[in-house]
């Protein structure tokens, strides 16, 4: 080991390689570390409901063609999202995952001395492609109440600011941006800086408030909307996620992306999603039922709970919460502690299932009584 002196590039030192904690495990895996038949994982805001059935056939019916490149283009899945959302087919770029949307466009606009306003307690891949590429992020406090503060990251725009990142519903939080603070704040940003909205879990919303970057996109060419087919569509596995952008900024997009970054079984999975909207309508509508009984329940045992918009949910139990989540994995239900974001009182649970719900409250309830 210690003979090696070859360096990498400079900014390869601030970065850390992802070390997986309890909670970033496999079921798998968390079966066989707590030497348990049944886990429940909610700690990643993986979809409780699977893919649709149409997209577990349509993989099937595909497994057979793995041997051949798929189009490096994708152009009948940027057809159908382009026919989705009523733009052209090239204001989509595709990526694998919403994570490489985000990096992609890190690769195509940001370069070394720029800087990218970023709220502080958010999803950490804007973070961590802002400083693969060498340039610099401007951590912006979040509000009192943990909502992000627009107005703190209007002013922290400098003439250097080349991205602001909004990730809406945020994630750890699940609170939503009210649409007209948004309008807002857009129409005040110089147009030369991209604002890149995060929207994985937009198709969760229930509140008619909610704006997405999309809505204004027509008067803001810099603009650029992320999606994923991680969270509602199930697809977490299959690494699919996609931007949406006026033309100009895709074609520079796609100049920094692999032809070859999205499989073809997440295209094929992706055209079956799509098809099945009755299934999703189903996942949003179970989701927003169970996300209502859970912040009831959590209220309850005295839990500051932030209103959620997603499939998840970020509540102050009031005390640290390290050993609480331990004594719950114990029980087979693995939820994420506030620490990574430096909440320690704090856990962010994914909205489960019905029965997955029922276990864990009854575990909560359990623990309660010890
Ligand atoms: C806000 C946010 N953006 C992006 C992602 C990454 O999604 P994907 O699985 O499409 O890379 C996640 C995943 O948890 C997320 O929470």
């Amino acid at each position: 080991m210690t003979d090696i002196h070859i360096q990498p590039r400079p900014v390869v030192h601030q970065l850390r390689a992802f070390t997986p904690d309890l909670p970033d495990r496999t079921v798998g895996e968390l079966r066989r570390l707590l030497g348990l038949d049944e886990v429940i994982k909610l700690s990643f805001n993986e979809s409780p409901y699977g893919p649709s059935p149409r997209v577990v056939a349509a993989l099937q019916q595909a497994a057979r063609y793995v041997n051949f490149y798929y189009d490096p283009e994708g152009r009948e899945l940027r057809d159908k999202l382009a026919a989705h959302y009523g733009v052209g087919s090239d204001y989509i770029f595709l990526a694998n995952g919403a994570d490489e949307a985000i990096t992609l466009i890190a690769q195509a606009y940001l370069a070394p001395g720029d800087e990218a306003v970023i709220p502080a307690l958010t999803f950490g891949t804007c973070a961590f492609a802002t400083r693969l590429v060498g340039a610099q992020p401007v951590f912006v406090p979040v509000r009192q109440d943990l909502a992000i503060d627009l107005a703190a990251m209007a002013q922290a725009v400098t003439p250097r600011t080349k991205l602001v990142y909004l990730c809406n519903p945020n994630n750890p939080t699940g609170i939503m941006i009210d649409g007209s603070e948004l309008r807002r704040f857009v129409a005040g940003l110089p147009q030369h800086i991209i604002v890149l909205i995060d929207e994985a879990y937009a198709e969760f919303v229930t509140d008619p408030a909610y704006l997405s970057g999309m809505a204004l996109m027509p008067n803001h060419a810099n603009i650029v909307t992320v999606r994923t087919f991680s969270k509602i569509y199930g697809m977490a596995a299959l690494r699919l996620g996609y931007g949406i952008a006026r033309p100009e900024l895709v074609a520079m997009i796609n100049r920094v992306r692999n032809p070859f970054n999205v499989n073809f079984l997440a295209h094929v999975a992706a055209l079956a999603a799509l098809a099945d909207t009755d299934f999703h309508r189903l996942v949003a509508a179970r989701n927003a039922e169970q996300r209502q009984r859970l912040t009831e329940a959590f209220t309850e045992r005295g839990w500051q709970v932030c209103p959620s918009q997603t499939n998840f949910l970020f509540a102050d139990t009031g005390q640290d919460s390290a050993a609480f989540c331990l004594a719950l994995a114990r029980r087979g239900i693995i939820i994420r502690p506030g620490h990574g974001w430096q909440l320690p009182s704090f856990v962010r649970i994914t909205v489960g299932s019905p029965e997955q719900n029922d276990k864990l409250l009854a575990a909560l309830r359990e623990l309660n009584g010890q």
